[in-house]
């Protein structure tokens, strides 16, 4: 997950090795995780894929199947991750994701809480933003939870930057011994507001809580509690909009040609042109975008607010 070189630089050239963990890439809706096994196999529509064969290869290598199938083999990354990992709870999304990692001002070196971890979905990009020398402590009140999301972090190998805890954080908040020593904190969890003094005792002066609530009843109750000790107190929703991409085929006529679909830059004429009803005619292949059908709507408040300095 984070590609470090033998002189631990950061690099992109990187080659598959036997125990990696790829990501099978057939469409940016369809991708898996899988680790590299010599022997193992991969099949799936596409046909039989030999695991053998993707050794050596750069990530980002195009591969084939015994019938000509082919599949890319990507390298993890967090945003990828966040597609493929198996959903234990509710995850956060990589709009959500960005936006908490630039307002909670996250850069490497950081000491960063949060709680609940959940499936880990923001944690693996939580702990890329403060690699190599930073760390993220998060805690989750439910054992199994806390245990399947250690094992993910060896998995994708980000387990020196996250130590996982298991802790009610609600009752009994934050342990104490970061006290004064947190750039950034983190809450997922029902009740934020029950989280919220101990946070503000561990962070450091100037430094930045976010909170992630579904509801807006959730959202006035933790801003009344930050009231008391934080500033700055601004609540945001992420809406994201992707769009489809469709070709098609429109009937054309002359008349078109001045009027809005002659002057459109995606046009192309096409040479089945003729002459109907007294008019030439033709069609012309069109691209269209629109708005997905199945864009992701709400998803949370993101409530950000910044200790008070004393
Ligand atoms: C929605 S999930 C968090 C998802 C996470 N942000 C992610 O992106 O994968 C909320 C988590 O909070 C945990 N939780 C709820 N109450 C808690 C508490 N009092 N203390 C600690 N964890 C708690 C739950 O067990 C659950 O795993």
């Amino acid at each position: 997950m984070l590609p470090i070189d033998p002189s631990k630089k950061i690099t992109f050239q990187r080659w598959i090795s036997e125990g990696d963990l790829v990501i099978v890439y057939e469409k940016h809706d369809h991708m898996k995780a899988i680790k590299v096994c010599c022997g193992s196999v991969l099949q799936n529509r596409f046909g039989v894929f030999e695991h053998t064969d993707w050794i050596g290869k750069p990530f980002g290598s195009k591969v084939l199947s015994n019938k000509g199938g082919f599949v890319y083999l990507l390298a993890p990354t967090p945003e990828l991750w966040t597609l493929v990992l198996s959903h234990r709870t509710q995850i956060l999304y990589i709009a959500d994701i960005s936006f908490v990692i630039s307002f909670l001002e996250i850069v490497p070196g950081c000491l960063v809480l949060e709680s609940g971890t959940g499936s880990g979905s923001l944690t693996t990009s939580l702990a890329r933003a403060v690699a190599p020398s930073g760390h993220v402590y998060t805690f989750d009140f439910h054992e199994q939870r806390a245990a399947s999301a250690r094992e993910d972090f060896e998995k994708t190998g980000l387990s020196n930057l996250i130590t996982v805890g298991v802790r009610d954080i609600q009752g009994e908040g934050f342990p104490e011994n970061f006290c004064g020593l947190v750039d950034s904190v983190f809450l997922d969890l029902p009740q934020p507001w029950l989280a919220i003094p101990s946070a503000g005792k561990l962070l450091k002066q100037d430094g930045v809580l976010c909170s992630f609530s579904p509801c807006i009843e959730q959202v006035q109750r933790s801003c009344e509690s930050l009231r008391t000790n934080f500033t700055d107190i601004r609540t945001f929703e992420v809406l994201l909009r992707s769009y489809e991409i469709h070709e098609g085929k429109m009937e054309c006529s002359a008349d078109d040609e001045s009027g809005s679909l002659g002057s459109s830059p995606c046009k192309k004429r096409q040479c089945s042109s003729g002459r109907r009803n007294g008019k030439e005619k033709w069609d012309a292949r069109t691209v269209m975008a629109r708005p997905c059908s199945e864009a992701k709507g709400h998803t949370g408040y993101l409530t950000f607010a910044r200790l008070k300095c004393l």
